[in-house]
């Protein structure tokens, strides 16, 4: 028998695989090239929403939130002294995953779900979580839905301007921007008394992304900003391309809707980590690590959550676990155990190496008096078994190994939500 150990180094899955100074450099090297418009795997798509903002109060806006398995709906305003005002929340499914939907069944679904509130309030902010293209009004056209959604008709699409039509009033005031960018605002108003050199907004959930704020004169494939200010740059991180990539992430993504597309995604993310967990166990299995029964119990998993990897790496899964059913020999769970374990350590490394380029590319956050703010936002990076304190750690020792970067991080509940009500009130 192979030992998982030995298994884990043969196909180069170990955090100590990746080499972080590497990654990071190719990283912010993709970052300029995609805000060069010289191609690259990074989008860095500009927004159009600088950081520092005045919001009206007292004004109410319908903020949804769009970009997993729900639609969230809510009515949201600030009173004078800056104070949330949320209204109750409504949880949807998002269309498109069940069955694959037309355009048209698309923006009815969702005018559906949102009218009642639509109706109490002039203006909304729609955050609408798959790489958009946005317009200098602020709509948003779709180059590709993740995910795994099905609405192939709505590609290319003005998300914003359809969603009015469907509503039947195409007049009102609709501000459509990412997730990344909505959290990243919401933890800056939920910041105020401190000072930060600068900001980031960062996802890890169904899918993952950062966002930051870049000099306009640096967007090089847009010359038509005011070169003295900045704006808030999508990155769309999921979608960088050159990590260092196994033939076992190949695998996973060979098995995925759309091979090729967010790779980097596909090694980490909600959405596909149970995936990928289930791809390497089986693995394991047809190279002997684990025993016959068990490789034939994983065989005929047709799939495998994140949540219940990350319940197995935890505690061996609880009851209703699927791995739970591997081979009732005790080596076989603490070999899989190791497994999910070692590709939790990798994530960690992944996103730390990935925020590490984000912050640096920054150039700020050079005093510890004016750190910069990291908003974090997504269930895989706060319930993933012990993900997150690798990833501190990970991130704390790059950032202080003769680099002196200063970093805080801040979580604000429904940042989603409340980051699109604050981009409509600007
Ligand atoms: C999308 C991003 C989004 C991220 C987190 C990715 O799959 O492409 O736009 O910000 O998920 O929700």
């Amino acid at each position: 028998m192979k030992s998982a150990k030995q298994f884990l180094e043969d196909h180069r899955l170990r955090a100590s695989d990746i080499d972080m100074q590497g990654l990071v450099d190719i990283f912010i090297n993709e970052m300029e090239t995609g805000l060069g418009g010289k191609g690259g795997s990074l989008r860095m798509i500009p927004t159009y929403i600088e950081a520092e903002n005045d919001f009206l109060t007292d004004v109410p806006v319908l903020a949804i939130d769009a970009g997993g398995t729900n639609f969230r709906t809510a009515l949201i305003s600030f009173d004078q002294k800056g104070t949330l005002v949320c209204g109750e929340i409504k949880n949807f499914r998002m269309p498109g995953l069940d069955r694959e939907v037309s355009s048209r069944e698309f923006f009815s679904i969702m005018a559906d779900y949102v009218r009642p509130l639509a109706e109490k309030s002039e203006r909304i902010g729609f955050c609408f979580s798959y790489p958009t293209e946005i317009l200098p009004n602020r709509d948003g056209r779709l180059i590709q839905f993740c995910k795994e959604v099905q609405a192939p008709e709505v590609v290319g699409q003005l998300i914003g301007m359809n969603l009015l039509e469907s509503l039947g009033t195409p007049g009102k005031h609709l501000v459509l921007l990412n997730d990344t960018v909505a959290t990243l605002l919401a933890g800056k108003s939920a910041s105020p008394g401190k000072q930060f050199d600068s900001f980031i907004g960062y996802i890890l959930g169904t899918g993952t992304n950062t966002c930051y704020i870049e000099r306009n004169r640096n967007i090089i494939k847009n010359r038509n900003l005011d070169s003295g200010k900045s704006q808030i740059i999508n990155i769309e991180s999921g979608n960088f391309a050159k990590a260092p990539r196994t033939d076992l992430d190949l695998l996973l993504d060979n098995s995925t809707m759309d091979p090729g597309n967010y790779s980097f995604e596909k090694m980490f993310s909600g959405g596909y980590f149970g995936g990928l967990c289930l791809t390497v166990l089986k693995a394991a299995g047809l190279e002997g690590v684990l025993s016959a029964g068990s490789a034939a119990l994983l065989n005929n998993l047709s799939g495998l959550t994140s949540n219940d990897a990350s319940d197995f790496a935890r505690n061996d899964g609880s009851v209703d676990n699927p791995l739970k059913t591997l081979s009732s020999e005790r080596i076989d769970s603490e070999s899989a155990r190791v497994i999910i374990d070692t590709l939790i350590d990798r994530a960690a490394k992944l996103v730390a190496s990935n925020i590490a380029a984000v912050v640096l590319k920054t150039g700020r956050g050079k005093s510890p008096s004016k750190p910069v703010l990291i908003t974090i936002d997504g269930t895989t990076f706060y319930k993933m078994f012990r993900l997150r304190e690798r990833f501190e750690k990970y991130l704390g020792e790059f950032l202080s190994d003769g680099r002196a970067r200063y970093v805080e991080f801040t979580e604000v509940q429904q940042s989603s939500l409340i980051g699109a009500a604050l981009a409509a009130l600007i």
